[in-house]
C-alpha cells in the first residue's frame, strides 16, 4: 500500500461494478438470477428463456419468449466464408481456439457491429445473432477436431436439440436426439448462465468498456474462460480423474499432493473464490450425473471416483480449513461424457452457457456507460538511468 493505491492482486477485495443481474452469497451457498433461484430455473425453466430474464431483465412473456426463440431460429445460418475460417485449423486445434476465432470473425460479416453508437434494436439484433451462431460454431470447431463434415443448423429443433443434432449427425444416418441427453443440456446450460463478476465476464466487460463490439468482448471472454483455473476446470477435472484411475484409484494420494505445497497439483473442480461452501450448481449437477448416468445405462467408473474424492476432501482437515469445496467444474464433465462430448469440448460447453451471462452484462455496463477499465499499479522497477551504447555493453 503505496498511501495513494492500494493493490489488490486477483481483485480478491475489489468491488469492480454494481449490477442488477446476478446475486451470489459465497457463505450460504445462493445462487440468482434476477432474483429467481437457480433451483427453480433449473427445475422450471429453459436456456433460451433464461438467457431473455439475464439480458432483459424479466421472464418473457409467452409471446416475446415466442418472438425471441423465432429470432434466433431466423439467424442460425453462418456466412459460408466462415467455413474457409474453419478449414484453416488444423484438426488437432482446441476447439476453445476455433471458438474465440469464429465469434470475432463476425465482426468482419456484420462490419456496423463495430459502432459504439447504433440503437439499441440494432445492439438486440447483434445479441441474437451470436446467441443463434455460437452452437453452430462450437458444434463446427468438434466437427473440424473429428475431421467429419458440418451440420448445418435445422430450424425445427430447439436450441439444445439442435446443438446436439449439429454435433452428433453423420451424414450416413439419420440422427434421433435423445430426450434425456437434451433436458441434461437445457439444466447444464441454465446452470453456467451467468456468476456476477467472474474471471471471464470482467474480461468481457473490461474489454467492452474501450467501445470494443460485443463480439471482440465475448471472443476475450471465451478465452479468459479457457484457462484451466476458470472455465477449462472442466477438461482439467476429467484429464485429473483419468490420471486417478489409471494410478488404480488411488484418491489418497492425489488428495495427499493436493496439499503438498511443493506440488503444484490442484484438486481441480474444488475450490472457489466466492463459495465458501457449497457451490449450489455442484449440488444440482452431482444429483443430475446419477440421473443421467442413470437414464442413459451408462456405469462410469470416474464417476465412483470423483465421489470418493469429494467425500475424503470434506472430512479433510487441510480443504475444511481453506473451505474448499466442489464447484461447478467437478461433476459436469461426468455429464457431458455420458452424453458422448469429448473432453476438449467440456469448456466449449461451458461458453455456451456463459453466453447469454457476458451479453447481459456487456449490455448493463455500456447502459451504465461506465468509464474504460484502466487500474492503476505501484511501480517498483528501476530508478531513471541513462542509455549505455550498444558497444560499451
Ligand atoms: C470457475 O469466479 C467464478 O465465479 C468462476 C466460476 C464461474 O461460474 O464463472 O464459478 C467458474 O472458474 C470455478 C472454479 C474452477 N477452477 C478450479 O476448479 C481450479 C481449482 N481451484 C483453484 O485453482 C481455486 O480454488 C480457484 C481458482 C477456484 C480460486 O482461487 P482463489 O480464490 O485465488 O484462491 P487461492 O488460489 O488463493 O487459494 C486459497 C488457498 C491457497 O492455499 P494458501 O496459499 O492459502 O495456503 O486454497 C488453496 C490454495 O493453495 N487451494 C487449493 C485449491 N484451491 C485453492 N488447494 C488445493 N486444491 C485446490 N483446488
Amino acid at each position: 500500500n503505496s498511501g495513494l493505491i492500494t493493490i489488490d492482486p486477483g481483485f480478491k477485495n475489489t468491488g469492480s461494478t454494481k449490477s442488477a443481474i446476478t446475486f451470489l452469497n459465497g457463505e450460504e451457498g445462493i445462487l440468482r438470477y434476477r432474483g429467481y433461484s437457480i433451483e427453480e430455473l433449473a427445475e422450471k425453466s429453459s436456456f433460451l428463456e433464461v438467457s431473455y430474464l439475464l439480458i432483459y431483465g424479466e421472464l418473457p412473456t409467452k409471446a416475446q419468449l415466442e418472438h425471441f426463440q423465432n429470432e434466433i431460429t431466423t439467424h442460425t445460418l453462418v456466412h459460408e466464408d466462415i467455413k474457409k475460417i474453419l478449414d484453416g485449423f488444423p484438426s488437432n486445434a482446441h476447439p476453445m481456439g476455433v471458438l474465440s476465432s469464429l465469434v470475432c470473425s463476425l465482426t468482419a460479416f456484420y462490419p456496423e457491429s463495430l459502432d459504439p453508437n447504433r440503437s439499441s434494436k440494432e445492439v438486440d439484433l447483434s445479441i441474437i445473432r451470436i446467441l443463434s451462431k455460437m452452437p453452430t460454431f462450437a458444434a463446427w470447431a468438434f466437427k473440424n477436431q473429428i475431421g467429419h463434415p458440418v451440420n448445418y443448423p435445422d430450424n425445427e429443433l430447439d436450441y439444445q436439440s439442435n446443438f446436439l443434432k449439429m454435433m452428433f449427425a453423420l451424414p450416413a444416418e439419420k440422427y434421433k436426439v435423445n430426450p434425456v441427453v437434451a433436458k441434461a443440456l437445457n439444466t447444464l446450460l441454465i446452470l453456467h448462465a451467468d456468476h456476477e463478476q467472474n474471471c471471464s465476464t470482467s474480461t468481457v466487460r473490461v474489454v467492452g468498456s474501450s467501445q470494443a463490439s460485443l463480439y471482440a468482448s465475448i471472443s476475450a471472454g471465451i478465452n479468459a474462460l479457457w484457462g484451466p483455473l476458470h472455465g477449462g476446470a472442466n477438461q482439467a477435472v476429467l484429464e485429473m480423474l483419468e490420471q486417478i484411475e489409471k494410478a488404480g484409484g488411488d484418491t489418497a494420494k492425489f488428495i495427499a499432493k493436493a496439499k503438498d505445497k511443493n506440488d503444484p497439483f490442484r484438486l481441480m473442480g474444488f475450490g472457489h473464490r466466492v463459495y465458501k461452501n457449497f457451490d449450489p450448481r455442484a449440488k444440482i449437477i452431482k444429483k443430475a450425473a446419477d440421473d443421467v448416468l442413470g437414464q442413459l445405462g451408462v456405469d462410469d467408473p470416474l464417476l465412483t471416483i470423483a465421489k470418493e474424492l469429494e467425500q475424503i476432501a470434506l472430512k479433510d482437515e487441510y480443504f475444511v480449513e481453506k473451505k474448499l469445496y466442489p464447484n461447478v467444474d467437478f461433476y459436469s464433465g461426468i455429464i457431458y461424457r455420458a452424453m458422448g462430448i469429448p473432453t476438449e469440448m467440456f469448456t466449449v460447453m461451458f461458453a455456451l452457457g456463459r453466453l447469454p451471462g457476458w451479453i447481459a452484462q456487456w449490455k448493463e455496463m455500456r447502459e451504465n456507460n461506465e468509464p474504460i477499465g484502466r487500474p492503476r499499479q505501484v511501480y517498483t522497477g528501476e530508478n531513471l538511468r541513462s542509455y549505455v551504447d550498444l558497444n560499451k555493453r
